[in-house]
Order: C-alpha cells, then sequence, then structure tokens
C-alpha cells in the first residue's frame, strides 16, 4: 500500500502581505491551492491513501473542504506542528499502518503532475529505499558566509534543487524521523534524514513548472500555468 502524507499546516508568513493563511486556502485559479495538490494524488493511480496535515487552528475548514471536495483517497485529517519535519512525523503517525511506501508532497506545489509522482514512486522501489523529484541547478551558486563577501562558488553540475514528491520505504522514513528526533536534528527536507542514515536517495529529474508557492509572484506565474495547462479563464 502507498500512502501520501501532505503536509499542509504551514502559516505562509512570506505570503501573508498578499493573502491570508493558512497558505493551503489561498485561492489559485478559482480554488483553494490545497484542491489543486488533493486532485493531482487523487489521480495518480499508485496512490492508494492520502493523509493530510492541517493548521490545528484550522481542522474544522480543512475537514469541510475535504467533504466538499469529495477526496476519495482520503485516510485522514491530522494537526500539524511546529516546523514541516514536526508536520510530517505527525503525518507518518496517522497512516494506516499497512502502508509500505510513503509519498511525500507539499500542498504548496500545487502543480504536481500524476506522471512525476508515478516516476519518483518508481525509482523509489527501484532502489529500494527513496527518490525524489529534483532539477539541476540552472544558475551559479555562490556560498558566503557573512551575507556581504563571496567566499566560494559552488560547483554547478553537482547541485540539485530539491522538490517533492519524495518517496521512501515507509520503514525507512519512520526510523529517520525518529533518529532525528532523538538527536535533535532538523532538516528542511525528509530526504536529507534519510541520507543522514548513509541510506541511498535517487534523483529523478523533477518538473520546472512543478512550482512551490513561497512569495507572491509565485501564484501570479501558478495562475499562468494552470491557464496554459487547462485552458481556464
Ligand atoms: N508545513 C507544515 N507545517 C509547518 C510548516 C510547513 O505542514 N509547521 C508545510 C506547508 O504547509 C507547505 C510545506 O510544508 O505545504 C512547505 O513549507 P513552506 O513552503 O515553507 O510553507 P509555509 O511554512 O506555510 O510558508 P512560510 O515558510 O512562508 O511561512
Ligand atoms: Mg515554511
Amino acid at each position: 500500500m502507498t500512502t501520501s502524507v501532505v503536509p499542509a499546516a504551514g502559516r505562509g508568513k512570506r505570503l501573508s502581505l498578499v493573502a491570508p493563511s493558512p497558505k493551503a486556502l489561498i485561492p489559485l485559479g478559482g480554488q483553494p491551492l490545497l484542491c489543486w495538490t488533493m486532485a493531482a494524488l487523487e489521480q495518480t493511480p499508485i496512490v492508494d491513501s492520502i493523509v493530510l496535515v492541517a493548521p490545528p487552528d484550522d481542522l474544522a475548514t480543512f475537514e469541510q473542504l475535504a467533504q466538499s471536495g469529495g477526496w476519495r483517497k482520503l485516510f485522514a485529517i491530522t494537526a500539524g506542528g511546529e516546523d514541516r519535519q514536526q508536520s510530517v512525523w505527525l503525518g507518518l503517525k496517522a497512516m494506516p499502518p499497512q502502508t509500505e511506501w510513503v509519498i511525500v508532497h507539499d500542498a504548496a506545489r500545487p502543480l504536481v503532475t500524476p506522471q512525476l509522482v508515478t516516476s519518483v514512486w518508481e525509482a523509489a522501489r527501484e532502489t529500494g529505499f527513496a527518490a525524489i523529484a529534483a532539477i539541476p541547478c540552472a544558475d551559479t551558486v555562490k556560498r558566503s558566509l557573512d551575507g556581504a563577501i563571496v567566499n566560494e562558488t559552488l560547483d554547478r553540475k553537482q547541485l540539485w534543487l530539491a522538490q517533492t514528491p519524495q518517496v521512501f520505504a515507509a520503514e525507512v522514513l519512520r526510523h529517520a524521523h525518529e533518529t532525528a528526533l532523538a538527536e535533535g536534528f532538523f532538516a528542511t527536507d525528509d530526504a536529507m534524514l534519510v541520507e543522514r542514515l548513509g541510506l541511498p536517495v535517487r534523483l529523478v529529474i523533477g518538473d520546472l513548472t512543478n512550482l512551490k508557492i513561497t512569495h507572491p509572484s509565485d501564484l501570479l506565474m501558478a495562475e499562468a500555468l494552470l491557464k496554459a495547462r487547462l485552458g481556464f479563464k
């Protein structure tokens, strides 16, 4: 069984100047952003069940949305935590016990396609451990220790920008989160928790249109991409 855990408990602070939080409820193409994300997962045949991680103060709103959305794969809505890592951990604890593969996908990436989710899932199963969507870095990347002077230019050929979906054997991801929790280790994605255990994480070429809605300009780009994709006005 494959379960998708969808962290959606963030407040969207970097968007809050233009939109009310939480970010998952921001209107995009005529419906809350979260509805696009959920629809993509609902339409992905290899996804059997979905655990939605919602902001603790907005659980009732998310439950209403689930009712009107008719998400038939939704297994549970659970309250998230202080940061993304905690929210995913709480999502893992709410999965159906028979889950063998976990697809972590941020609610904040509403333009994900069923094809990309499936490719990453297939790659993870080939390795037996984990795979993530990622994009080869197109920009030249500098490291600066003080934010004023460049100390180093990194080798772009070795750099990849991680996206979600990220797919893991359920036991591997559970163990990685438990270890991080016990050691007080904090990561910005789930793959990093698995990498530090020395386990392989396979790269799958992601999709440039699989934007993460972070800043106000991302909403404008997402609207334009959806228009091009679906032809809505
Ligand atoms: N997330 C979460 N729980 C948190 C923080 C983030 O479930 N405590 C989720 C967000 O809802 C989002 C994903 O993790 O789907 C990626 O996080 P990000 O893009 O940083 O969203 P926010 O934290 O909401 O945005 P910001 O950092 O601007 O506040
Ligand atoms: Mg955040």
